[in-house]
């Protein structure tokens, strides 16, 4: 069971390796906390407000998935990271608004798998807690997309 090599082509993955994908998660989780806490508060411009008190609400609920993703690193035995994937910066709102949905793409892509990765281990109510997490990211993924007149990047 240990250690051993996952079989080319299988999604299969050890319990180590769960810790390790979390990990990236609550990376991600983090840089999202910081992007949203600076890009909430330098937005300016009218036609920007609505999105920029609504990235000061996206700034909490990413607070409470690094809550949720450190909790399922610690349960599975694992240390979580403190180190969060750097954060880009710019004086553009759009700019800032399309780092923003570039990211929960990525971040909801990951989630998807990471939904699988734990069912296949057995470990379905975490897979529900991601699940419950996927909603809110793809509420941001809306809200961001609707705010640069775009319509919802496909996540596969
Ligand atoms: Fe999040
Ligand atoms: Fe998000």
């Amino acid at each position: 069971m240990k250690g051993k090599p996952i079989a080319e082509g299988s999604k299969k993955i050890s319990r180590a390796e769960l810790i390790d994908l979390l990990n990236q998660d609550l990376s991600r989780e983090y840089q999202a906390i910081i992007g949203y806490v600076v890009y909430s508060q330098v937005i300016k411009g009218a036609a920007y407000m609505n999105i920029a008190a609504e990235l000061a609400v996206h700034a909490a609920q990413e607070l409470s998935h690094a809550l949720i993703i450190a909790e399922q690193i610690d349960y599975l035995g694992g240390m979580p990271t403190v180190q969060p994937k750097p954060v880009r910066t710019s004086e553009k709102a759009t700019d800032m608004l399309q780092f923003d949905l570039d990211n929960e793409t990525a971040t909801i892509r990951s989630y998807r798998e990471r939904v699988s990765q734990c069912e296949e281990l057995g470990e379905y109510a975490m897979g529900e807690q991601i699940r419950q997490i996927l909603v809110d990211e793809q509420d941001h993924q809306i809200a961001l997309a609707t705010a640069l007149g775009k319509n919802v990047p496909v996540s596969k």
